[in-house]
């Protein structure tokens, strides 16, 4: 498996506050069968963006011989998690922050307040700029959650989405739940990661959650969302292709 979003390294953001527990989710990774990492540090000031790519890559540097030296072999790789406002229309630069430097964004917005208007010229900008966004955690925001036809809206501008594999275990609330579940099960979800900031709350065990997912979810689209499209954006090569439905808000039992 690949986990592409992941904050993974110390000091940086509010993910570990040492090496010692960023090489200890490492290891915890490698235990779930997860063999690449893309390491996702907030990047909230967009403005900022060099020192903070400075400040990721000695980390990552530094994290990547610790756990050669241990013997975990995961494979790490740089990337961002990027708060987006607007910020984006003056910051130069922000294609640096994409995931292992390729086309990929990983991007979050206001969990509350956002209007839709606002969030699409957002990102009009990002295919301006050539990346292609990946909206982090959609199933969290309480716009989508009331409107899904907006999260079918993005997915015709040809906006992925990754899901939090927490959501999809039930393991957050009742909404996240619903719509990841819907997501997952119409292909509008391109990937399943973990978010993991901390090895408190056991987001990082993904083979805890796997097991907790609905088991209607196919074998096949988890392959995808979990191996499939994380390896096409570590390789910077489009999606494989697969078969979508429209999302339909459902209510479950
Ligand atoms: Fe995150």
């Amino acid at each position: 498996m690949i986990d592409i979003h992941m904050h993974l390294l110390y000091d940086i953001d509010d993910g570990p506050a040492d090496i010692q527990t960023s090489t200890a989710l490492c290891a915890g990774a490698e235990n779930c069968g997860v063999e690449k990492i893309i390491a996702t540090p907030h990047l909230l000031r967009p403005g900022r963006i060099d020192s903070f790519i400075q400040k990721r890559d000695e980390r990552l540097e530094r994290l990547k011989e610790k756990i050669h030296r241990a013997g975990i072999r995961v494979e790490l790789y740089p990337g961002a998690e990027v708060f987006v406002n607007d910020d984006i229309f003056y910051s130069r630069g922000l294609a640096k922050a994409t995931l292992n430097n390729g086309r990929y964004i990983l991007v979050e917005f206001d969990f509350h307040y956002e209007s839709p208007n606002r969030l699409i010229q957002y990102i009009e900008e990002l295919f301006k700029l050539g990346c292609i966004p990946v909206i982090a955690h959609p199933e969290r925001y309480t716009y989508f959650q009331r409107d899904y036809g907006f999260v079918n809206h993005l997915r015709d501008m040809d906006v992925l989405f990754q899901l939090n594999a927490r959501s999809l275990a039930s393991l957050g609330s009742r909404s996240e739940f619903e719509l990841a579940y819907q997501m997952a099960l119409c292909g509008t979800a391109s990937f399943i990661a973990t978010d993991t900031h901390s090895a408190r709350r056991g987001t990082g065990d993904m083979l805890r959650m796997i097991r907790r997912f609905p088991g209607d979810i196919r074998r096949e689209r988890l392959d995808y969302m979990l191996y499939l499209a994380p390896q096409a954006v570590l390789s910077n090569q489009p999606l494989p292709p697969v078969r979508r439905k429209r999302l339909e808000k459902r209510r479950l039992r």
